[in-house]
């Protein structure tokens, strides 16, 4: 299932660079802590990229991949990252294409509620996550709420979550979900 078309696609990313800027800024700041020299980050439905350009330009060191279910996405998010050393592929979340126990860090923005299977998409976080490794979920503060820390406390045991509030809103609209492996 493709959930993101070409049109909704182009449309999306011209949001994206008006709207969430301040957003993945603080998630780029959030990875930077948390992550370190040379580890391998993952970015759950990437959308246009721009979080992981962000990422890349503020942490050359890291080895950054940015999957999406949408190929469309996809080819914005190539044209974004033109000449950033970034892998991106199409790819479900429940269904990701690397190894058990090979990334350190996984993120994921405004993405999860649309996972149409949250515990399939949750047990294969945990699959590629290494022993030690975390994840930072980023997602509206109302979407399918309960049922994403649901899935997020059945796998991991305990969700960290903390409320995030965009530079031009004046309500806390974005929750972060903090678990590790
Ligand atoms: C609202 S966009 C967010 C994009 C980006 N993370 C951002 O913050 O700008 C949601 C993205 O999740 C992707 N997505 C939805 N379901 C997915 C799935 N099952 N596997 C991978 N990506 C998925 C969509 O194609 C879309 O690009």
């Amino acid at each position: 299932m493709t959930t993101f078309g070409y049109e909704q696609s182009i449309g999306y990313d011209r949001r994206a660079t008006r709207l969430l800027t301040g957003l993945y800024r603080r998630i780029a700041t959030d990875i930077d802590a948390r992550t370190s020299d040379a580890a391998t980050v993952v970015d759950l439905g990437t959308g246009p990229g721009k979080l992981l350009s962000r990422v890349a330009a503020r942490r050359p060191d890291l080895r950054l991949h940015g999957i999406d279910l949408s190929p469309h996405m996809i080819a914005i998010a190539g044209r974004t990252l033109a000449g950033q050393p970034v892998e991106l592929a199409v790819a479900d979340v429940a269904e990701l294409p690397y190894p058990d126990a090979s990334v350190d860090f996984a993120v994921s923005s405004l993405s999860m509620h649309e996972w149409p299977d949250l515990p399939a998409a949750v047990t294969e976080l945990r699959r590629v996550l290494r022993p030690g490794g975390a994840a930072g979920i980023y997602d509206f503060r109302f979407a399918r709420t309960r049922q994403i820390r649901q899935a997020l406390a059945t796998t991991f045991g305990t969700v960290d979550t903390e409320t995030v509030r965009l530079p031009w809103h004046p309500v806390a609209v974005i929750a972060c979900y903090r678990v590790s492996a």
